[in-house]
């Protein structure tokens, strides 16, 4: 019996990088996969490669911050696949680096509709579903900058601060009803978003900007897609069936 058995997992932002990582462990584990973004092709092919891999998938076009797409979305999903077991809050932006006197009201809040309210909008919409499923599971997406704080794109910052709280109420008023919720905080992964945020800072040389950031993590290196898509295997997963309210910190020892 794999881990993830004939649940069905929602996976928001899955065409790329942490996301897309997240898609392809929980099919290998027996998951079958509805993938939410905004990037038809990449999104599409992701869920083609997954039929291939034996998987079943689909790809639904989500803008999170669209609360009408998102409540479609996971009718259809339910439709589709009969039930809705896990979701898996991922999509996010990093948004302007810039300090807070330099933000316009419209920068503050794009990243917060996407990162915070889509949040909550999914999570919203899927909580019927999962509720009738019965033993569910919502992973959302914080970061490092969910628990500690640092001189750069302040409206990023506050959403996760955000998302590792609203993890933690959700969690009280849902765990009568079997759905545990708990939150991830990865430290810098090298995907699309933190290849461009490096180049928005100003890196010319992307190779070593990925080395000089990656030595702040005391194990010396930043981390990969898949050592986050473990960790959001797990609590996905029955085997953190005593886990709610928690917060999973992947970071290369960066908050030690
Ligand atoms: P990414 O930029 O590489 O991928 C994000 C995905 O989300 C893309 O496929 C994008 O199209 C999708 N997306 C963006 N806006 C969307 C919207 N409005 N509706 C639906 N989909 C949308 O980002 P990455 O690095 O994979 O990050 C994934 C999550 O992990 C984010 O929530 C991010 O804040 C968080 N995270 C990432 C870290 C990193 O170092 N990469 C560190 C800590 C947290």
């Amino acid at each position: 019996m794999k881990r993830l058995e004939d649940k069905v997992c929602i996976i928001t932002g899955a065409a790329l990088g942490i996301g897309r990582a997240c898609a392809m462990r929980m099919a290998q584990e027996g998951a079958r996969i509805a993938i939410f973004d905004v990037l038809d092709d990449a999104g599409a092919t992701l869920a083609d490669e997954l039929r291939v891999l034996g998987a079943d998938a689909g790809y639904w076009h989500v803008d999170v911050s669209r609360e009408a797409d998102v409540a479609r979305a996971i009718d259809a999903v339910a439709a589709r696949f009969g039930a809705v077991h896990v979701l898996v809050n991922n999509a996010g932006i990093a948004g302007a680096s810039k300090p807070t006197h330099e933000l316009t009201e419209a920068e503050w809040d794009r990243v917060q509709a996407v990162n915070v309210k889509g949040v909550f909008f999914c999570t919203k919409h899927a909580i019927p579903h999962l509720r009738r499923a019965g033993r569910a599971s919502i992973v959302n997406l914080s970061s490092i900058y969910g628990l500690v704080g640092a001189p750069d794109v302040p409206p990023y910052h506050a959403a996760k601060g955000a998302v590792r709280l609203m993890s933690k109420t959700d969690a009280l008023l849902y765990a009568a009803d079997g759905i545990r919720v708990n939150s991830v905080h990865p430290g810098y992964i090298r995907t699309p978003m933190v290849e461009h945020h490096l180049r928005e800072s100003g890196a010319t040389d992307l190779e070593a900007a990925i080395v000089e950031v990656g030595r702040l993590h005391p194990l010396g290196h930043m981390g990969e897609a898949d050592d986050i898509a473990w960790g959001v295997v797990y609590l996905a997963s029955d085997e953190a069936k005593f886990v709610t309210g928690a917060e999973l910190v992947i970071d290369g020892g960066y908050t030690a």
